[in-house]
């Protein structure tokens, strides 16, 4: 190295500074910044050993208020369903879904996307229909609540499933259950006077007509991958006949 500086010229001067010593500061600012290196070098170390003892009593306070955030929180709640009350302890978060499936076997009412989205999982409360998949069970204490277990009388099947039955309303039947509850549902609906998007366009403000058009817009909320739409239509329309004679 220094055979290098000697050979390069201009770099005497580089030869003469003190091994070490930074080039051209006064004597006594090498000592300022002698103090100031140690004193930054000692906050240093106070500072990572705060650190290192401070994490994982950070880290386990956060820890408990995760756990105590998360936990599983139960219910007990008493659910009239299909006209009887039935008992259970559920996950707050449990939906009426869930409750109905994984709790008390009633199975009939479908699981498809779980997100609002397809209404395989229709059920009645109180005579509404309502996607039980986004509806707590908490939350319909108190209601009545009518799955397509509780249509039939006996042996004796509704008329909106004896219709489906008639016209062929289904093919794999999984979206079934969710059509004939939000079936019922909308008879009930036009049977009250409510209007759709389509009473709406076609003029009619007061008694709605179940048109095809009506039926399939009142039946949006309920999919079928299948697409039986044309039975699905004509088993409506005819319990709706049904209905009204
Ligand atoms: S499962 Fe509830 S809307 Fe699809
Ligand atoms: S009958 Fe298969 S999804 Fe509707």
């Amino acid at each position: 190295m220094s055979t290098l500086l000697s050979d390069t010229p201009g770099n005497e001067e580089l030869q003469d500074q003190p091994q070490g010593a930074p080039c051209d500061l006064p004597p006594e600012a090498h000592s300022d910044l002698e103090f100031s290196r140690r004193t930054f070098v000692k906050a240093a170390g106070i500072l990572s050993a705060g650190v290192a003892s401070g994490l994982p009593r950070v880290a386990a306070a956060e820890k408990a208020r995760i756990a105590a955030t998360t936990a599983p929180q139960t219910v007990s709640l008493t659910l009239k369903i299909n006209g009887k009350q039935q008992a259970l302890t559920v996950d707050t978060r449990t939906t009426l879904l869930d409750a109905l499936r994984e709790y008390l076997g009633l199975t009939g009412t479908k699981k498809g996307c779980d997100h609002g989205q397809c209404g395989a999982c229709t059920v009645l409360i109180d005579g509404h229909r309502v996607n039980s998949c986004l509806t707590l069970a908490a939350v319909a204490q108190g209601a009545e609540i009518t799955t397509i277990e509780g249509l039939a009388h006996g042996d004796e099947l509704h008329p909106v499933q004896a219709a489906f039955l008639e016209h062929d309303g289904f093919q794999c039947g999984y979206c079934t259950p969710g059509q004939i509850c939000s079936a019922v549902a909308l008879l009930e609906e036009c049977r009250r006077g409510d209007l759709s998007t389509v009473s709406w366009q076609t003029g009619q403000t007061t008694s709605p007509q179940l048109s095809e058009q009506e039926i399939r817009e009142r039946m949006s909320g309920n999919i079928c991958r299948c697409a039986a739409y044309p039975n699905i239509v004509a088993a409506v329309r005819a319990a709706a006949q049904g209905a009204r004679s």
